[in-house]
């Protein structure tokens, strides 16, 4: 059962994960951003494509290439991303939003180049919508994957947000943690599920992360349902 290599339970499947940091412009040479890589959103999304799925990956700004046979949406800014993921939402089977998205944006991005003045600078931000949230409101077949990266009870903050966002599951990480969170190649990891699955995984790569989400969501998905 913790394994899931010859399963043919994703073939077919449409998956879609959103991957990357957004970006939120103050002017056209000047951004707000976050630290994520993108590289746990495209190692899922590598092993969704080869476990049969179909794989539309709604992704940042990355430096990292597309998977094979993965079709890959690029978006800028969270409302860009907003946009795309509810355009593809209804067809999904799975959804997995490991997109570090902006909480905040500007209230104004200025046509032309910010001059500097005198004295300090204060930016007015407003918040940016909740894809995941708007998600769970919406939610019919899906089954919906959050991700949540904190440097604190941890456990307790992804159970909040498993509950407040009416996910399915969360796969949240201590970034406080060496060898844990962005930019890095490994990761250390926890799944909980609405049905109360919680495993506790070693620090492993991102891509052996990958599979063990997969097989996790496969037995969380069969659970009650056979
Ligand atoms: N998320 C989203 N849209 C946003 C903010 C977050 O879809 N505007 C998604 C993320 O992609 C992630 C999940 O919500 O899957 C949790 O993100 P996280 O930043 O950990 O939680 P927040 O609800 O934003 O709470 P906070 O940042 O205050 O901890
Ligand atoms: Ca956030």
């Amino acid at each position: 059962q913790e394994n899931s290599k010859d399963s043919t339970f994703f073939h077919g499947k449409e998956i879609l994960i959103t991957a990357g940091p957004t970006q939120e412009s103050i002017d056209p040479v000047r951004f707000f951003t976050n630290h994520s890589s993108g590289k746990m959103g495209y190692a899922l999304a590598e092993v969704a494509s080869k476990l049969g799925a179909n794989v539309t990956l709604v992704t940042g700004p990355t430096k990292l290439p597309t998977p094979p046979k993965v079709k890959r949406i690029e978006v800028k800014t969270a409302e860009e991303m907003y946009d795309q993921v509810l355009l593809h939402y209804d067809a999904c089977d799975i959804v997995v939003k490991s997109a570090a998205v902006a909480d905040y944006k500007p209230i104004k991005t200025f046509d032309q180049k910010m001059k500097k003045q005198d004295g300090n600078l204060v930016v007015e931000m407003e918040r940016t919508k909740d894809i995941l949230k708007t998600l769970g409101k919406k939610k019919k077949q899906q089954y919906l994957v959050g991700f949540a990266a904190e440097t604190n009870d941890v456990i307790r903050y992804g159970k909040e947000k498993l509950a407040k966002k009416n996910l399915d599951a969360i796969v949240v990480n201590d970034i406080s943690q060496e060898g844990a969170g962005f930019s890095v190649d490994t990761n250390i990891v926890t799944f909980l599920s609405a049905k109360g699955k919680e495993e506790i995984m070693p620090l492993l790569s991102k891509s052996e992360i990958a599979k063990k989400i997969f097989v996790l969501m496969e037995n969380d998905m069969k659970d009650g349902t056979l």
